[in-house]
């Protein structure tokens, strides 16, 4: 092979590189695209000032009392909403105050897996490690719908 020829594959496999990169950004493109399609919870949308606004009446598990769904971030934060009342509701962060991991919501409270804390269905701490209370955030309301955040 001369250096003439060992220069020209050496720019080939640059391209041949190139276009593979390429590939690649198009490939986490389309995974991106396919998770930002993925379809948001009826009921529930993510406004542009990060809150969220929830549609009770579009959203079968706040229909009755106790229900609760995830929501979309709320200005960054994991959070839910409970129905706490027949026309009450409360938010809080998911975010266990205890070590940072994420609490579930369950039909009574919340649990972290992580140390085993549970808070009630308001968010009050119950059982620790934890010491303190998942935050709770702004709840308003704006005609039929839930403004969280
Ligand atoms: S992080 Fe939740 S109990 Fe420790």
């Amino acid at each position: 092979m001369s250096d003439h020829q060992s220069r020209s594959l050496t720019r080939r496999d640059a391209l041949r590189g190139a276009a593979a990169l390429c590939g690649l950004s198009l490939l986490s493109l389309g995974i991106s695209e396919a998770q930002a399609a993925a379809p948001a919870q009826t009921g529930v949308t993510l406004l542009p000032d990060g809150r969220v606004q929830v549609t009770p009446s579009r959203v079968a598990a706040l229909k009755k009392v106790g229900g609760v769904i995830s929501l979309p971030p709320v200005k960054g934060i994991p959070a839910a909403l409970r129905r706490t009342g027949r026309s009450t509701y409360v938010a809080v962060s998911l975010r266990c105050p205890h070590a940072g991991a994420m609490t579930t919501p369950q039909p009574t409270g919340f649990f972290c897996s992580a140390h085993g804390s549970r808070f009630n269905e308001s968010g009050v701490v119950t059982q620790g490690p934890a010491t303190s209370n998942l935050p709770k955030l702004p709840v308003t309301r704006s005609g039929s719908n839930i403004i969280v955040g």
